[in-house]
């Protein structure tokens, strides 16, 4: 039995969830480890869609343990609602889930913060979900934050929240924007106590006793890699680590005890916010990725900007994550297209360049070179093998790992759970 981190290797969306569902068939515990309601991971099995957020995408089969751990910022009120969501749909979602008491919480505050900040930002905005990520994790940084473990005592978490609620408010007022309703606020976050207070625990005790009785763990990534706050294209980031070693620090289980890293990587690339973006594609093409791919953020429903496949990206994302394995997503979509095209390089300030660039302002100006590969024109919807890819098709995944430097271990022609298929350990 082994621990298994999977995280996105690109921007984000690249079916992270899906994966997560067609791999807990063989898996016991799947635990989130960063990010919260900003991730929308999407699982389809059969006629039915489920959209998750903060809930761990191996919720949907019985007998997983679903975690959220300790490095994940929790909005209560949506929290609840998703997990009320779940059960009105015929999923036991309260009993196969715990949560960490060390998780920070996200309030109203936090998410007018996040609009109030993109607003003043104007035109270098970054784009977020405005789901109150950056103020929250901002407050966790600087010791002002409120943990999960508060809302098992009602009295001491309305003392908490008012406090920092009345300090959200003070700065809203100076700025004469929107104040918080401090009491209709709370009135939301009272009510859902009940239902959370019961999922507390200590998370990491779970997970490494997991562990020790030989269970199958899977941390599940939010967001991607170039979305990291170290990594990623800074400002135009996340706020959390979202590369592999974050399921460590956000999971609690220890970096020796982890067997592998599994990367999902899309067949092309996507990007929902602002930020830079070499081989974005302003054009049919892109307007045919887009519609092919069903390319619309599973938040917040913006439409994602698409490219072509990014191996400059890939192969510093493979490095970052020890990514000794993928998972191809979504190779369907490129089934219409009679040439596909695949950035090998950049070209910036007259030199050409086959690692990311460390300041994104130099990303901006990169030029992409590309080589070009014949489509291979046929459905691949149907397709259960390797072998009954069509031959282009084989030679496009083949060049993609090449380039990236790793190896393919799923690959999935479908939004649904079928249409997935393993081809290597
Ligand atoms: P995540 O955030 O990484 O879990 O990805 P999202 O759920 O945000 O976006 C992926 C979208 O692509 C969802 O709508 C999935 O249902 C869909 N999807 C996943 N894998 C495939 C695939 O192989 N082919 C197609 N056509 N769609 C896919
Ligand atoms: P999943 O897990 C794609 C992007 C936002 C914005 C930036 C910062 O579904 O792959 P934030 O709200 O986190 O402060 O926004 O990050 N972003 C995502 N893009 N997929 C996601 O999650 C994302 N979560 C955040 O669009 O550009
Ligand atoms: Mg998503």
């Amino acid at each position: 039995m082994a621990s298994t981190v999977l995280v996105g290797l690109q921007w984000g969306d690249e079916g992270k969830g899906k994966i997560i569902d067609y791999m807990t068939e063989r898996s016991d515990v799947v635990v989130r480890f960063q990010g919260g309601n900003n991730a929308g991971h999407t699982v389809e099995i059969g006629a039915e869609k489920f959209v998750l957020h903060l809930v761990p995408s191996g919720i949907l089969r019985e007998g997983i343990l679903n975690v959220i751990g300790n490095g994940v910022v929790v909005n209560p009120v949506a929290l609840w609602e998703e997990i009320d969501a779940l059960q009105r749909r015929g999923v036991a979602a309260s009993s196969r889930l715990r949560l960490s008491g060390r998780s920070q919480l996200i309030f109203a505050y936090h998410c007018l913060m996040d609009g109030f900040r993109e607003g003043r930002l104007g035109d270098r905005k970054l784009g977020t979900t405005r789901r109150g990520i950056g103020p929250a994790y901002a407050d966790k940084v600087s010791r002002t934050g409120i943990r999960a473990s508060a809302m098992a005592d009602a009295g001491r978490m309305e003392a908490l929240f008012r406090a920092q609620a009345a300090e959200y408010n003070a700065i809203f007022r100076q700025a004469g924007c929107e104040v918080l309703d401090v009491d209709a606020e709370w009135a939301k976050v009272k009510a859902v106590l009940p239902h959370l207070v019961p999922l507390l625990d200590d998370t990491a005790l779970l997970v490494n006793r997991a562990a020790d009785a030989g269970k199958e763990i899977l941390f599940e990534g939010a967001q991607g890699t170039w979305l990291d706050i170290d990594y990623g294209t800074y400002p135009y980031v996340t706020s959390s680590n979202t590369t592999s070693g974050a399921a460590c620090t956000g999971g609690g289980l220890a970096p020796c005890r982890i067997d592998r890293v599994v990367g999902v990587l899309k067949a092309y690339s996507t990007r929902v916010g602002s930020g830079p973006f070499p081989t974005e594609l302003q054009d049919a093409t892109g307007d045919l990725l887009r519609t092919r791919g069903g390319e619309y953020g599973a938040t917040t429903g913006r439409p994602r900007r698409c490219g072509w496949f990014d191996a400059v990206a890939t192969r510093y994302a493979v490095m970052l994550n020890g990514a000794s394995r993928v998972a191809l997503t979504k190779l369907d979509v490129l089934d219409s297209l009679p040439v596909l095209r695949i950035c090998t390089a950049y070209q910036l300030d007259g030199k050409t360049i086959t690692d990311m660039p460390v300041d994104s302002a130099d990303l901006e100006r990169a030029v992409p070179v590309y080589e070009e590969m014949p489509g291979w024109q046929q459905d691949t919807t149907g397709v259960r093998s390797r072998r009954a890819l069509p031959k282009a098709a084989r030679a496009y995944v083949a060049r993609l790992l090449e380039l990236s430097g790793t190896k393919l271990q799923i690959v999935s022609v479908g939004p649904k759970r079928d249409q997935t298929f393993t081809v290597g350990r």
